[in-house]
């Protein structure tokens, strides 16, 4: 990688091996988005399926090109899921595999599973995320983004966009969808930002490594309410649906597989959406040309919304595992090897999108961008994630008039599910 010395900002790509690897795990250069895109672009032009071997973790190859991380994706027999879901640091593997009895997770979701459990529980809830299934839902979802933006105009006009807005509609429809109400929010919030951000002092439970064990702990016993409750008076959400449902073996789904659910739901459904929908108004705020297409033409919003995805891909990546020897980008993977998806990247890949680092509301293919994946696992929640960031912005653009930056733009520091944390704005 000597030769390759692209510039993120202020910042070189390191030319050397070792510090390069660093910089790819480096949770801190996920907060600098120059940062990790000049590492990604040196990838996608000079290793498309990189060996990384840094420091403190197992090694793995990156995968960055938009075609490769398809393919590999499609090719779940290949490529699996367990044994590794993302990047965590050696020891923390380790303390997992030693507070689980050997298990390589902390909760055996839709993440973690293969071939035939991810095809019996995915079925579970997906005809209910289908965008045909969650029409009859919009109006409740304009409601709660109505109520979301009500709550700016009563903020004399400033606001962080972030904490006061972005993170609370989003969470609000996961809650609708599980059929829970406000008591609950700050509890989910809270839950959320520990398991995604252990990085970050800001969202961290505690410095304490084992804290995640006692966030899932916590977590567990309020899904055994949940599960308990859901069970006495079933309703027409989606809790009820994961509460009553049968495992592969005909039984009842044992209380560690219902709460590992339900957190994938309210996890996944909540910070990624958040994430976006605050990077969109960034964009929108930073290419005023963009703004003006779209107050003109707010036909043009479902493929503007597709464009904030594929710009703000808040999920920076999942692992997948070769189950036996084979080949990616041309060269040969042996079985037992680790592969990332990295999803920015490949949504910023040249061969795919033209300028692929302008903003455009109108960019004729942003819907093939891969910030939800692709093949079996792609995500549950994708029609729901869209259609609560259309709403959203129809409301913010029928309510305000201009949108400024009123201070400077924060991100979370996380390599693996991250995004703002700070965007100061003015509105009228
Ligand atoms: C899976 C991204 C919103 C639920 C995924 C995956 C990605 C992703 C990259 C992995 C796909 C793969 O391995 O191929 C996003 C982004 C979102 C978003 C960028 C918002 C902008 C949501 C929402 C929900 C949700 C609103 C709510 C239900 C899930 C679930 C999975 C998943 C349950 C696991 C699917 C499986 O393994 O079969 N998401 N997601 N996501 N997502 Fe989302």
């Amino acid at each position: 990688m000597a030769s390759a010395m692209a510039v993120g900002g202020e910042w070189a790509v390191p030319g050397d091996k070792a510090a390069f690897d660093r910089a790819i795990v480096d949770s801190a250069n996920y907060a600098q988005e120059a940062r990790y895109h000049a590492i990604m672009t040196t990838l996608r032009r000079d290793a498309p399926l990189y060996r990384c071997e840094p420091a403190g973790f197992r090694p793995f190859r990156v995968v960055s090109r938009h075609a490769d991380i398809r393919r590999v994706e499609l090719d779940h027999r290949t490529f699996v899921n367990y044994p590794r879901m993302n990047l965590q640091p050696l020891e923390m593997e380790e303390r997992v595999m030693a507070a689980t009895g050997g298990r390589r997770y902390t909760a055996r979701h839709l993440v973690v599973m293969d071939h035939p459990d991810h095809h019996h529980y995915r079925s579970l809830t997906q005809r209910w995320f289908t965008a045909k299934q969650l029409r009859p839902l919009e109006d409740r979802i304009r409601e709660l983004a109505r109520e979301a933006v009500d709550d700016m105009a009563a903020r004399d006009g400033a606001c962080d966009f972030v904490h006061d807005v972005a993170l609370w509609f989003p969470l609000r429809v996961i809650l609708m969808t599980l059929g829970l109400g406000r008591e609950d929010e700050k509890f989910l919030m809270k839950i959320t930002q520990e398991i995604f951000g252990p990085d970050d002092p800001d969202s961290r439970r505690s410095a304490d490594p084992n804290a995640r064990f006692e966030t899932i702990a916590e977590f567990s016993r309020w899904c055994d309410a949940l599960t308990a409750a859901r069970r006495d008076a079933p309703g027409d959400d989606v809790a009820t649906v994961i509460a009553n449902a049968a495992a592969p073996d005909g039984g009842p789904i044992a209380s560690v597989d219902a709460m590992a659910y339900y957190l994938i739901i309210a996890t996944a459904g909540h910070d990624t959406t958040s994430s976006s929908a605050s990077a969109g108004l960034l964009e929108l705020i930073r290419h005023p040309a963009e703004l003006r297409k779209l107050r003109a033409d707010p036909a043009l919003l479902p493929n503007a919304v597709d464009e904030i995805v594929r710009w703000s891909s808040p999920v920076k990546h999942f692992f997948r595992t070769a189950a036996s020897d084979t080949e990616v980008a041309g060269e040969p993977v042996a079985a037992g090897e680790h592969l990332m998806m990295a999803y920015p990247s490949a949504n910023r890949d040249e061969a795919v999108f033209d300028d692929p680092f302008a903003f455009r509301v109108d960019r004729r293919n942003a819907r093939e961008h891969l910030a939800f994946g692709y093949g079996p696992h792609l995500c549950l929640g994708q029609h729901l994630a869209k259609l609560e960031l259309r709403i959203l912005f129809e409301e913010l653009l029928a309510r305000f008039d201009r949108f400024e930056l009123a201070g400077e733009p924060a991100w979370t520091q996380s390599s693996f599910v991250s995004g703002m944390k700070r965007l100061p704005i003015r509105y009228a």
